[in-house]
């Protein structure tokens, strides 16, 4: 089996990279001049150089794979029309070139987000729950979904939702073990918000299941590991996984907002993405973002088996290991 994946210099890519080598898959990587290599260095792939922008490098790509995993995408951005540009017109250019230039019964599989349905009401999402994103980010994996449903039609695609992502690699998370690992523990708000998170290594797992058992005709998946939190069970689990007493602190909504439009502005001056701007900041307002993996379970056999507490005790032992923490 050969595959392509994009953005597997990222967290999510490379995790996926290594499994699909360790179950003897060829695999291919679509990179770009300045991607950082250093979780692909010591691997067995084939770096594909090339660009979003660039048809004929994307058409290098997909030619001669089976699969085609399409990881990349902007999780934040300088401006609005960058999240765009990344996440859906990236998604349009690369389903051409699968459509122009992939072999006939190419499998392409989206990695979308839980941000392009929006939050819930309360009860975990489903597949079929109408959509409503409230950030760019969100309506720009939405519209990237759209693209690949249209694509379903002539060709085997399938989404994947994933919510919060946490594991070795991930930079995110990892402001919050540095927090708690010095004794705080900071909750956005009143602390009620719950949240869906995946281990990478479920998700990348269940990613595999999706292409190899969904029928391939636009199917959306959520793969969800088994508990949702909220932010205090997190810090709480955390600060027992760290050896830790926590002391837990609110930053109010003004003080969130206002450190939005500090990291909004300062982006658009300079013209990196911020860790944190006002799109995030809209997404952290909500109070539910669950989503519920009951079809995964029922159509691709999917079952999560990192428990929170084991999940996060691992990610700590990777973080330490690599002296992040
Ligand atoms: N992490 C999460 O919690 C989470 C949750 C739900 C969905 N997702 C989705 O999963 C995917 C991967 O996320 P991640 O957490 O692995 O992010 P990441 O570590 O930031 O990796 C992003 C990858 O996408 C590439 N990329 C970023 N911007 C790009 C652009 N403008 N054009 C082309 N390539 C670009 C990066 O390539 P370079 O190295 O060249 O920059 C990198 O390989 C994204 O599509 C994201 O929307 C993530």
């Amino acid at each position: 089996m050969r595959a392509l994946v994009t953005g597997a210099s990222g967290f999510i890519g490379s995790h996926l990279v290594e499994r699909l080598l360790a179950e003897g898959a060829q695999v291919k990587c679509l990179v770009r001049r300045h991607s950082n290599l250093r979780w692909l260095k010591n691997l067995p792939v084939i770096l594909s150089p090339g660009d979003f922008q660039d048809p004929a490098s994307l058409a290098r790509a997909v030619r001669d794979v089976e699969e085609v995993y399409h990881v990349a995408g902007a999780t934040r951005a300088a401006r609005r029309a960058e999240y765009f540009r990344a996440n859906h017109q990236a998604t349009v250019n690369l389903l051409r070139a699968c459509r122009d230039h992939g072999p006939p019964g190419q499998k392409f599989i989206f990695i979308s987000s839980l941000a392009a349905a929006g939050p819930s009401a309360g009860e975990p999402l489903a597949e079929d729950t109408p959509s409503r994103p409230v950030s760019a980010y969100g309506a720009s994996k939405l519209l990237a979904e759209q693209a690949v449903l249209n694509f379903s039609r002539q060709r085997s695609a399938t989404i994947i939702r994933p919510p919060v992502v946490y594991g070795p690699r991930d930079q995110e998370a990892l402001l919050l073990f540095r927090s708690v690992q010095r004794g705080f523990h900071i909750i956005p708000g009143r602390g009620a918000q719950r949240l869906s998170l995946v281990h990478i290594q479920d998700l990348v797992a269940g990613i595999l299941l999706a292409s190899r058992r969904a029928q391939g005709r636009g199917e959306i998946y959520y793969l969800s590991g088994e508990q949702d939190c909220d932010w205090q069970d997190l810090g709480e689990c955390l600060g027992r996984v760290l050896g830790r007493r926590v002391r837990t602190l609110y930053a109010p909504g003004w003080m969130i907002h206002l450190a939005g439009l500090a990291g909004s502005a300062i982006s658009q001056l300079s013209r990196t993405p911020a860790l944190w701007n006002l799109d995030k900041v809209k997404e952290i307002r909500q109070t539910y973002w669950l989503c519920s993996c009951r079809k995964a379970r029922m159509e691709l056999g999917f079952q999560p088996v990192m428990d929170l507490s084991e999940g996060l005790t691992a990610t700590a032992a990777w973080y330490r290991r690599m002296g992040w923490l």
